[in-house]
């Protein structure tokens, strides 16, 4: 009964502005200008969705877009349908996976700087499987796998002062205070995909402000939401949801635009979460603002990390 108010009241407050109706009002038909001659970009889920958007977007602006995804199969399709002048350069990858994190980060690293890094990857995982490495395979594949990922390019070299970095977060995170107790479940019994999801995407929030906390010559970093898109990940993740507002989900371009923006653009770093080229208030509901704080996050993250030292699942 509570879920279900709680649900009315989320739906009833973000329909509008998370629909294409949102986008079409404060985006419309601007064209996004933008010129990525010459830039390096990581795009991570670069095969689906909202990524496989960002990384043609960034192509056909000219920049050679490393695309991290599972599927070779999926990654050659990219290829093909990517559109000059820049060009993709295929990296198959499990984000869920540290070592493989690990790896693909040192390869990307030996080849210089990233102007840009867009932690895409975002599953909704309803079913509890830890993987192979023994973290929760959602919190592995939105959380580990992204601050991973970011410390391994980080001691390679490859992220500068000039490297962008944009989280891909979701507005599900309005219904989460940041509870570092909640990141995983200890079991299947008391996992909630959705409930894990919207932590998950809250601490991308928080990370982002760490992030932007750690001084000179550290990269410069946004948090976005793209909408409520139509994807494959809503397809099987939610499809009543799907059924319910499929007439007013955006496509993936729509999805895309905040992040080929922002890489673009690069407004002034600080609190906030973008949306269709604006800075919402990351908090919706006054009772999300009495969560944990990034610097507890990222000490829970380094101890949750396989294979440095931290505890297994
Ligand atoms: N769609 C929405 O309405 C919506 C709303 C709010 C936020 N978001 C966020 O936007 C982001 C993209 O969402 P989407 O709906 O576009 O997702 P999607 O349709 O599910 O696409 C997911 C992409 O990620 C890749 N992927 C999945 N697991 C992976 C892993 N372990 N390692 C490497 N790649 C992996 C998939 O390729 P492979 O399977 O080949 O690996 C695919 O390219 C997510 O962070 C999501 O949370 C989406």
């Amino acid at each position: 009964m509570i879920k279900a108010l709680g649900a009315a009241i989320f739906y009833a407050r973000f329909a509008r502005p998370f629909s294409r109706l949102g986008f079409r009002r404060r985006v419309g038909e601007a064209p996004l200008q933008a010129d990525f001659s010459g830039q390096r970009w990581l795009v991570t889920g670069a095969t689906g969705g909202i990524g496989r958007a960002i990384a043609l977007g960034a192509v056909a602006r000219g920049a050679t877009v490393v695309a991290f995804a599972r599927d070779g199969g999926k990654l050659a399709d990219l290829v093909m349908a990517a559109q000059g002048p820049g060009r993709i350069v295929p990296a198959v990858v499990d984000l869920s996976l540290m070592q493989d994190v690990r790896r693909a980060a040192a390869e990307v690293a030996r080849e210089g700087a990233l102007d840009v890094l867009v932690h895409n990857v975002g599953v909704m995982c309803h079913d509890f499987a830890r993987t192979a490495e023994g973290v929760e395979r959602g919190l592995a594949t939105n959380l580990l796998g992204h601050w991973v990922l970011d410390r391994a390019l980080r001691a390679g070299g490859a992220m500068t002062a000039s490297t962008a970095i944009v989280s891909m977060s979701s507005g599900g995170m309005y219904g989460a205070a940041l509870d570092l107790a909640a990141l995983e479940a200890p079991a299947a019994a008391r996992h909630d995909g959705f409930l894990a999801y919207a932590q998950h995407k809250r601490a991308q929030v928080a990370l982002t402000h760490y992030w932007n906390r750690e001084g000179p010559g550290a990269p410069r970093a946004w948090v976005m939401h793209p909408g409520w898109v139509d994807t494959d990940g809503v397809r099987t993740a939610l499809p009543g949801f799907r059924k319910l507002f499929r007439a007013v989900l955006r496509n993936a371009d729509e999805g895309a635009d905040t992040a080929l923006w922002l890489a673009a653009t690069r407004p002034a770093a600080g609190e906030g979460i973008w949306l269709d080229r604006h800075r919402d208030d990351e908090h919706a509901f006054g009772f999300t603002r009495q969560g944990a704080d990034a610097e507890a996050l990222v000490a829970w993250l380094e101890q949750r990390v396989p294979g440095a030292g931290g505890r297994r699942g």
